[in-house]
């Protein structure tokens, strides 16, 4: 895997420890999905640290959201801070009545949108396959809902810089996407016979962050500030369903998964800077984008992700778009 094994990737797994989170979330609604085990989990734990007043764990296992909630509550002695709201990402209609329960809170001041799947099973959910529909469409979906209530958010409280923080990976720069130039991208990926699922975590990422780059371009950042972190290899629950070759590479190298959640919290504590960047250990690195996003055939297969996306969730929820 020449395209993450870099220098720099053996130097944060072994050498670099992203900052420990420091500062204040003292008044703020903080929203973090898939926060019942790994990543999430520990990064709603520094949340409720921080001082945050209302944590909302969204998760599509509820008893295990209560769970993770009495864990994180009794762990920083402060009861009654969290909430367990249940989504499922690869459900349209429980993405819409998540979206539409946010839109009733009173504020929301980040969103980490961290829930996501590996799994080398091809199966389908609403008409895609399924990591597809998790990684990419649901999460663009729920980030498109909870976009008003973060704008409103920075209108009613104009001194807060709310944020949507989106959880990719280096991993994308791993796969070959050729299937960008064809019509119908994503109806190809949902192909079955064609659909390489040793491969497509790692496309799922990379298509993730082609929509965040299309997204935060359209994003005014002093209203919403919209970036993507990776967290670098970290031990979690994520390659239940991966396969062995990932489970090795976890063993040797991983961080713990409280030390992968501070990259999490550092998207949000960020400022302007990381608006429309991607951040890694923690720190605005938009170097660590592949060169095939970078380049100008990546910025035209971001144009066509996007559009395929949205038109998708146009039919989901017409006028979805102007929650821009
Ligand atoms: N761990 C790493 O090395 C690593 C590296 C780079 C990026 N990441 C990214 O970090 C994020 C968190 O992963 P993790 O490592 O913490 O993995 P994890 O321990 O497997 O946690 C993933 C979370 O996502 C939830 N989820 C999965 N499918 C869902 C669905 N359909 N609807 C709602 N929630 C769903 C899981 O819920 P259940 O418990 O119910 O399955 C779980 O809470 C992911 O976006 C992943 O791509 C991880």
């Amino acid at each position: 895997m020449p395209g993450v094994f870099t220098a720099g990737f053996f130097y944060s797994q072994f050498i670099y420890r992203p900052a420990y989170p420091e500062g204040s979330l003292e008044g703020q609604t903080v929203l973090i999905t898939g926060a019942n085990v790994g990543l999430g989990l520990e990064a709603a734990r520094h949340a409720v640290r921080l001082g945050a007043s209302r944590v909302i764990i969204g998760v599509r296992n509820v008893k295990a959201g209560e769970e993770a909630k009495q864990d994180i509550e009794t762990s920083n002695n402060r009861p009654g801070v969290c909430e367990v709201w249940e989504v499922d990402l690869s459900s349209y209609s429980s993405v819409l009545a998540f979206g539409d329960r946010i839109s009733k809170l009173p504020r929301l001041d980040s969103a980490i949108l961290n829930a996501g799947l590996a799994t080398q099973n091809f199966e389908l959910a609403e008409g895609y396959e399924r990591t597809i529909t998790v990684n990419v469409i649901g999460t663009l979906l729920m980030g498109l809902l909870i976009l008003p209530k973060l704008k409103a958010t920075k209108a009613e409280y104009p001194e807060t810089h709310p944020h949507l923080t989106f959880v990719v990976s280096e991993v994308h720069r791993l796969p070959d996407f050729e299937e960008w130039k064809q019509d119908n991208t994503l109806q190809i990926l949902s192909d079955k016979d064609k659909a390489q699922m040793n491969i497509r975590y790692p496309l799922s990422k990379l298509l993730e962050v082609l929509v965040v780059l299309e997204l935060a371009g359209r994003v005014r950042g002093s209203e919403v500030i919209v970036n993507m972190v990776n967290p670098g290899l970290c031990h979690s629950q994520l390659g239940r369903e991966a396969g062995l070759i990932f489970g090795v590479m976890k063993l040797i190298m991983a961080r713990s998964t409280e030390v992968g959640s501070r990259t999490l919290l550092a998207g949000i504590l960020t400022g302007l800077e990381s608006h429309g960047s991607y951040m890694s250990d923690g720190l605005v690195e938009n170097t660590g984008l592949s060169t095939f996003v970078r380049s100008s055939d990546g910025v035209k297969a971001r144009t066509k992700v996007w559009n395929e996306v949205t038109a998708i969730l146009e039919g989901v929820r017409p006028g979805i778009l102007q929650n821009i």
